[in-house]
């Protein structure tokens, strides 16, 4: 049975597609990692992949999910019934695709309550508190624990803080999808998604007016070919993964929405254009921030704390500090709230259809999941703190509790689900016949590419992704 749900227009698929794919990805995860990774060679390194490899597997997604108008497992299961052997197998890959986003949205939800509380912040402590005397004499990142580290630090150690923001963001979260496809998920991402815009564009010309900031333009935009390694690519291409919403079950879902006649090349066209903007825009309004602070060594020490630790801390430097900040935290906690709905949503969307359950009894049983597993990672960082689920593994044995969620469901699930709907494309399907419903009530010109990367380019691209997440590449 196709799903009942849907979006109620092109525009309304866009938005959502675009908002799940605009997180916490583009605006915590892209900078650190352009700044870390030579600025203007990994901004030109991930362009190329998105267009090729990230494309590739968007689009086959979306078109899973129109094909059968269901979600991963259900689309799966269809796809592949009556088929032996291998290509039976391949089924598994729709509760992989459906496992992952169940694993994210509780550890989702613990940093989107962190984000809510620095919102929270901004607007009521004095910024030059996080910063203490960094305020004054700036220091790079990566130097001995500030006073901007220490707050942060003291606030995930703590028990109740992280605990009450956690929750706090998920009953708004939880809000939203009770209303439905249309009403909540379709209805604040039009409302969202462009106020979102408006204050990253606000915040990259006041980034661009700093004193200094023109040589973190230089570092973020000028491709310097002798930083190029291998690793550039490897971690370019795990964050298309994880900031194009791919392999979590979302896209194939949100597919299943998408209207029949709706024009599927072009709406995955918007989605990618919006998604690849606003990673692009969140390095322009930090990283130049993060040069004119402290100098290229700050950009290039940037760790997963630039967002918590050091955004603070630049902040305290400039004029209006605390205004901006409150803006911009406003703006990760939008983005952050934008891709948990699409998450939830496609946990119950796969609750409700394979349990056979109405809507509210789905959403019912997601909101105990994340409580208990969110619950379980919030206290990961105090009463739980020598818990490290994966110390069995020599690499990771140090791994916290949402440290070791994020591993196995980013670097270790998600290329499989891929490899999965890869394999589910091009041999259960039949890469012609799989194109053919891309083509339907669209012009399509990247076809030859999307065949050419699915066939040589996808799977050899996850091998190194996987192998290299696992240790087992150096
Ligand atoms: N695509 C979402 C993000 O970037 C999950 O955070």
């Amino acid at each position: 049975m196709r799903s009942q749900e849907g979006f109620t227009s092109r525009i309304g698929f866009v938005l959502a597609a675009a908002g799940s794919a605009v997180g916490l990805g583009n605006i915590w995860r892209f900078p650190y990692l352009a700044a870390k990774y030579g600025g203007g060679i990994f901004l030109l390194t991930y362009f190329i992949l998105v267009l090729t490899f990230g494309y590739a597997l968007l689009i086959s997604e979306n078109c899973v999910g129109r094909m059968t108008g269901k979600g991963p497992i259900g689309a799966f299961r269809e796809l592949c019934a009556g088929r032996r052997g291998f290509l039976g197998f391949v089924r598994i890959g729709g509760w992989i695709n459906a496992l992952v986003p169940l694993i994210i949205v509780p550890y989702y939800c613990v940093i989107g309550g962190w984000v809510a509380k620095y919102c929270f912040a901004m607007a009521t402590t004095p910024v030059g508190k996080f910063a203490g005397d960094a305020a004054r004499h700036p220091v790079p990142a990566g130097a001995p624990v500030s006073a901007s580290a220490a707050y942060f630090q003291n606030f995930i150690t703590s028990t109740w803080e992280p605990m009450i923001f956690f929750l706090l963001f998920m009953v708004i979260l939880v809000a939203v999808v009770a209303l439905g496809v249309q009403k909540g998920v379709e209805r604040s991402n039009k409302i969202l998604m462009p106020i979102l815009f408006i204050m990253i564009v606000g915040i990259c010309v006041y980034c661009a007016f700093l004193p200094n900031s023109g040589d973190g333009f230089v570092y973020y935009l000028k491709p310097d070919p002798s930083k190029f390694s291998y690793m550039t690519v490897v971690e370019a291409m795990g964050q298309l993964f994880f900031s194009l919403s791919i392999a979590m079950g979302i896209m194939i879902t949100y597919g299943a929405y998408m209207r029949k006649e709706d024009d599927l090349v072009s709406s995955v066209n918007q989605v990618e254009f919006f998604d690849t903007l606003a990673a692009f825009l969140a390095g322009l309004m930090i990283i130049p921030a993060v040069v004119a602070f402290g100098g290229r060594e700050a950009a290039e020490a940037a760790t997963v704390g630039l967002v918590f630790v050091t955004m603070p801390q630049v902040f305290a430097c400039f004029p209006c500090g605390q205004w901006v900040g409150l803006v911009f935290f406003l703006l990760v906690l939008f983005a952050a709230a934008t891709s948990a709905i699409s998450l939830l949503e496609t946990n119950v969307h796969t609750i409700g259809q394979e349990l056979h359950l109405p809507r509210k009894k789905a959403i019912f049983i997601c909101v105990a999941e994340i409580i208990g597993i969110g619950v379980i990672t919030v206290l990961g960082y105090s009463v739980f703190s020598r818990v490290h689920p994966l110390a069995f593994i020599e690499a990771y044995r140090d791994k916290d509790i949402l440290d070791s969620l994020d591993f196995i469901s980013n670097s270790v699930m998600m290329p499989v689900a891929a490899i999965f709907t890869t394999i589910l494309a091009v041999a259960v399907v039949g890469l012609e016949k799989f194109s053919q419903e891309i083509r339907q009530n669209s012009r399509w010109r990247r076809e030859f590419l999307f065949q050419l990367c699915m066939c040589v380019v996808v799977i050899p691209c996850l091998l190194v992704v996987l192998l290299r997440a696992t240790g087992l590449l150096k």
